[in-house]
C-alpha cells in the first residue's frame, strides 16, 4: 500500500489544489475555485486546511475557516482513482482533531443528492440542520450539517487508537472543554 500522508496545507500546495480542483470538481461539471482564493487558503489559513500526500502527489485536500467559536468547511475535494479508499474521511478527522481546540462545531453544505459526502458527513457525527436556498447562486439549493464537539471526542478517541494523536482535544478556553467534562 502507498505511503499517505495527511498533513496540514503549505503554500507550495498552490498548483496541487488547483490540479485537482479541476480533477475533482471541473470533470463532473462543477465551477471550480479561483486562483485567490486558493492562494489566500494557501498562504492565510493553511491552520484550518488540511491536504492528503501519496506518492509525492496531493489526493485530497479540505478547506475550512474559522470565525468565533465555529469552523465552516467549504470544500472537501478527493482524487478520482482515489475516492472510495478513505481518503476524505482521514481528512476530516485530522481537521476536527487540529480545529477542535478552538470551535465547538463544524458545518458544512452539500446538495442534497450528493450521497458520498453526506455519508461521509453521517459518518462523523454529522447533523442536517437545514436548507439554504440559492446558497452559491440561483436554484442552489444546500443541505447545511454541522458536526458539534461531543462528536469531536468520538474522532478524537478514534484517533487515539490510531496512535495518531494523544490525549484529549480540549478546548483551549478551559472549563468548556472537552477534556474536563465528566
Ligand atoms: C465526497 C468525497 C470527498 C468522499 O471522499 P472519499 O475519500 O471517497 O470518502 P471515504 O473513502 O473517506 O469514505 C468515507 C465514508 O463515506 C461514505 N462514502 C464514501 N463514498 C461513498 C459513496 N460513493 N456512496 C456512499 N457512501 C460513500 C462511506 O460511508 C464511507 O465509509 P465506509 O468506508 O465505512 O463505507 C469524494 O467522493 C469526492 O471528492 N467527491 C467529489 C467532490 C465532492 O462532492 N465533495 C464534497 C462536497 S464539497
Amino acid at each position: 500500500m502507498n505511503a499517505r500522508q495527511i498533513r496540514p496545507l503549505r503554500s507550495e500546495d498552490f498548483t496541487e489544489i488547483m490540479r485537482l480542483e479541476e480533477e475533482v470538481f471541473a470533470r463532473c461539471g462543477e465551477s471550480v475555485l479561483g486562483a485567490y482564493y486558493v492562494r489566500l487558503c494557501c498562504e492565510f489559513f493553511p491552520e484550518s486546511c488540511y491536504v492528503a500526500e501519496e506518492d509525492g502527489r496531493l489526493v485530497g485536500y479540505v478547506l475550512s475557516f474559522v470565525k468565533g467559536d465555529e469552523a465552516y468547511c467549504t470544500t472537501l475535494g478527493v482524487a478520482p482513482e482515489l475516492q472510495g479508499t478513505r481518503v476524505a474521511i482521514q481528512l476530516l478527522r485530522a481537521l476536527i482533531a487540529a480545529l477542535a481546540p478552538r470551535v465547538d462545531s463544524v458545518w458544512f453544505t452539500v446538495k442534497e443528492d450528493n450521497d458520498a459526502a453526506r455519508a461521509l458527513h453521517r459518518a462523523l457525527g454529522a447533523r442536517d440542520v437545514g436548507f439554504r436556498d440559492d446558497f452559491y447562486g440561483p436554484g442552489d439549493r444546500r443541505l447545511v450539517s454541522r458536526i458539534e464537539r461531543p462528536a469531536f471526542e468520538r474522532i478524537a478517541g478514534k484517533l487515539r487508537r490510531l496512535g495518531l494523536v494523544e490525549g484529549a482535544i480540549a478546548r483551549e478556553s478551559g472549563d468548556a472543554g472537552i477534556a474536563g467534562a465528566a
